[in-house]
């Protein structure tokens, strides 16, 4: 068929005739029952007519439309808008749209005359300039007042890239406005932003030019059948679920969408997004939310359904770095490079992996996980959201009987080993209702599980007919239905979610896995808490700049660095190594002498370690510890700069020692901060005598600043004056001045010292002092000599090689 333009309004009368005919047929085959939005003529423009998503979903979710509609007293009129001239796109919008289907529901008859008719009500316009924007509102205003109609309203579809829509929104302002009454509505795809301030900016653009309720932001994880079942399902079973959906019955709550395919092709967009802001950040929170939030009174309130999501962003607990893992398929690397044109010493950390763990500060669900992951490359293709619900039975004899079995209810979005869209109830939970016709009892049942549970032992209900997700959307756009989309306040709640997260792991590198079933444990997670961490400890070094590549390298290198030990490592190894070992410089003490005395600094470096060894705590001897700082800020130990209050909330509360055990430097005495005549500093080197046989301590962790100062021992001629003090009054040339320090007759009295460094940022520092010859007046790390024991350097690979 040749290309056509739309002919209703032009010279072609009979045409007209025709159509207005076949109007009349279709009415008398009876209207379908569906909502409408004024009777009178719609006008829908798709910018971006022929592009990929237009093909796709589009324009099938239009013509569908039209098919439902064209009998309900509205009249139609398509566009498909593009950059380029109508001679060239014209053929491309008409092949589109000649692959069209119609519903089930329409016979084969009606179909036919259907598809010719929405092919001749199409037609493609040049939308490029605000005069083109111009023709096209005169357009339809000269065929409303030719042809005598209302107009209902004027819907445009932005299937464009982001950075077009602020100009393409004032251009329908300007231009495209219907006059009073009549509706115009916008509709807008991800990606809405890159965090909270662009997501603002791109608001109060639109904002500028388009009223919120005249915006229809797209998630189609939203017209998904199972997603879009979820509150009502909660709400035909309340009474099943209203005395066990809360945090005395809910285990965790899982929101997965796993992916098979990468993202080859598509890595000049993807590599500025990654995972988070391509899937966590819009689809998942969206269902999230829809699983967490109060039920509305009304379910067809738009209103009430937008003001509960909204609650539940402000009663999240803050997402930080502890709360989520990243990981980035082997394969990324070299798509990146050569995607984006780059050299083989490019690396990007985006993310192709994240599972990021949430909870809520609400009564309901306080202490329930709730987990969020999303990856492309792994084993299956499966997107569902599950509750898990405690099972307190223990079944001593009968382990297959139903009540020992998970209990569950799993909202299964599609494809996984079910293939199909379902709502499953593990059969020990209770029998679900399903009020409306649309959903039907699966009673037949393949041989195959459903996490964890055969198919059999689950109710299973499935859509009675299989709908698009972006067929749906577009009916609720038509229908004005605002509950489906994503709101101005709701987009920027959810980017305030994920923007602090996405800042602290801006630097982090991604666990490297490579990709389907070889990708074994290596991303399972463990919750701890709070916490999530990756199960397995183990990490594939891929970039290994010291030598070939290592499948399972925990690759610590041993070497020398300024005549001394040294361990290298990626942080996370060294970390590790250096838990390691200070758990056996413990046990080696508490074996001889039956005590232990660790000595510790403060700053970021040691963070890392306390952590680890909170986690370790039950194996480590900390009932025989006593823990002693290497150097305080003379500000009350209960202020967040006080080295003792990090300590204390990074370690000592976590862990099992004795409060005696304990101690903080007296900087604070007679209501005054380290002033000499109060005898801190002899108070504290008292302490030490008293306890740490022959002043030496067991170990001694150091950390190194961008001055080379270590403890609170500072470049400048005082350093070498504490002569056999073990403590002193110190200045620091940042803020707090002043500090109490271990000098260097205690440090190198010590058994054993550590000097943990690490990150990029210490690498000049480094270098540095990997020439120099021991000088403690301007590097003061260079007078830790221990005159009886070991020193050991720890430094990472960034530090090192940065
Ligand atoms: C649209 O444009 C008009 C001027 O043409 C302006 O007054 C108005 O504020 C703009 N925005 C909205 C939301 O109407
Ligand atoms: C529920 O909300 C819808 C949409 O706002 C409204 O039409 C309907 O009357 C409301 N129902 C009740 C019972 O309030
Ligand atoms: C890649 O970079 C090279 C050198 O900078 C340039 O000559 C070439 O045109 C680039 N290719 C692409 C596809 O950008
Ligand atoms: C104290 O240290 C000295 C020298 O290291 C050692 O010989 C002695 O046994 C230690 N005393 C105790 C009680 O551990």
């Amino acid at each position: 068929m040749p290309p056509r333009g739309r002919s209703l309004h032009s010279s072609n009368q009979s045409m007209l005739v025709c159509v207005v005919l076949l109007l009349v047929t279709l009415c008398s085959q009876g209207g379908n029952g569906e909502e409408t939005q004024g009777q009178g003529h719609v006008s829908v423009v798709i910018v971006g007519g022929t592009g990929d998503l237009a093909k796709k979903y589009l324009w099938q979710g239009f013509f569908q439309l039209y098919a439902h509609h064209v009998s309900s007293g509205n009249s139609f009129s398509f566009y498909g808008g593009g950059l380029s001239p109508a001679e060239k796109a014209t053929p491309v919008l008409f092949e589109i749209l000649k692959a069209v289907t119609c519903p089930k529901d329409v016979s084969q008859e009606r179909c036919a005359i259907l598809r010719e008719q929405f092919l001749r009500l199409t037609e493609y316009k040049q939308l490029k300039t605000v005069e083109e924007y111009q023709d096209l509102s005169k357009q339809i205003e000269q065929q409303l007042q030719q042809e005598g109609l209302t107009e209902a309203g004027r819907l445009f579809y932005l299937s464009v890239p982001a950075f077009a829509y602020a100009d393409i929104a004032e251009k329908i302002n300007s231009t495209c406005r219907p006059k009073g009454g009549t509706w115009l509505r916008v509709v807008l795809e991800k990606p809405f932003g890159h965090d909270f301030r662009s997501a603002q900016v791109l608001a109060s653009q639109l904002g500028s030019a388009l009223k919120d309720e005249e915006m229809y932001r797209i998630d189609h994880y939203l017209g998904k059948q199972v997603v879009a079942k979820i509150l009502p399902f909660r709400e035909e079973n309340k009474k099943f679920l209203d005395p066990i959906w809360n945090k005395h019955h809910i285990e965790r709550v899982e929101i997965v969408l796993k992916e098979t395919l990468d993202v080859k092709g598509r890595i000049p967009f993807y590599d500025q997004y990654g995972v988070i802001r391509d899937v966590l950040q819009n689809h998942l929170t969206e269902v999230m939310t829809l699983m967490t939030m109060r039920l509305p009174v009304n379910l067809s309130s738009s209103e009430e359904v937008l003001q509960n999501k909204l609650r539940i962003f402000s009663s999240l607990l803050p997402v930080g770095k502890n709360q989520a893992v990243i990981g980035q398929y082997q394969a990324y690397k070299a798509q990146v490079q050569q995607e984006l044109n780059m050299t083989k010493d490019h690396i990007s950390i985006t993310p192709t992996f994240a599972a990021v763990l949430a909870h809520m500060d609400e009564a309901q669900y306080e202490g329930v996980p709730i987990l969020l992951i999303s990856g492309k490359m792994l084993d299956e293709r499966v997107g569902y959201a599950r509750v898990l619900f405690k099972n307190d039975i223990f079944c001593l004899q009968n382990q297959n009987s139903v009540h020992c079995k998970p209990k569950q209810i799993v909202f299964h979005f599609g494809h996984g080993s079910l293939q199909y869209p379902a709502i499953l109830v593990s059969k020990n939970l209770f029998k679900p209702v399903f009020k409306d016709s649309q959903w039907k009892e699966v009673m037949e049942h393949k041989d195959l599980s459903v996490l964890g549970l055969p198919v059999s032992d689950y109710y299973v209900h499935t859509p009675t007919e299989l709908k698009e997700a972006y067929s749906e959307l577009i009916s609720h756009i038509f229908a004005g239905r605002k509950d489906s989309f994503i709101s101005t306040e709701n987009l920027l709640a959810s980017w305030g979610m994920w923007t602090p997260l996405l800042s602290s792991i801006a630097s982090s590198f991604p666990r490297i896995y490579p990709g389907g079933a070889d990708n074994g444990g290596l991303l399972d997670v463990n919750l701890k808490g709070k916490e999530i961490s990756y199960n397995s400890e183990v990490v594939i070094i891929n970039n290994n700049p010291l030598g070939g590549t290592s499948a399972n390298g925990f690759q610590v290198m041993q070497g020398k660095f300024r005549s001394c030990e040294m361990v290298s490592a990626w942080a996370e190894e060294l970390v590790e190594k250096l838990a390691t070992d200070l758990q056996e410089a413990a046990e080696e003490a508490v074996r001889e002498g039956g005590v232990f005395h660790l000595a510790l600094s403060g700053g970021s470096s040691p963070l890392a370690l306390f952590h680890r060894l909170a986690l370790h705590h039950f194996s480590f001897p900390w009932r025989d510890t006593h823990v002693w700082m290497v150097d305080e800020r003379c500000v009350p130990l209960t202020d967040p700069e006080s080295n003792f209050h990090n300590l204390h909330d990074h370690l000592l509360q976590h862990v099992k020692i004795p409060y005696y055990n304990i101690h903080p430097m007296p900087v604070q005495l007679n209501q005054r901060l380290c002033v000499e005549e109060d005898g801190g500093t002899l108070q504290y080197e008292e302490e030490i005598k008293k306890l740490v046989n022959g002043s030496s301590f067991h170990f001694v962790l150091l950390g190194v600043g961008y001055d080379a100062h270590t403890a609170s021992l500072f470049p400048g001629p005082k350093i070498d004056q504490h002569g056999e003090s073990l403590v002193a009054l110190t200045e620091s040339p940042a803020k707090p001045h002043q500090r109490m320090s271990l000098t260097f007759s205690a440090i190198n009295r010590a058994r054993r010292v550590s000097l943990l460094v690490m990150g990029k940022s210490k690498h000049e520092m480094i270098t540095q002092l990997s020439r120099v010859k021991d000088n403690p007046q301007k590097w003061p790390v260079t007078g830790v000599k221990p005159s009886d024991g070991r020193l050991v350097w720890y430094l990472d690979y960034d530090t090192l090689l940065g």
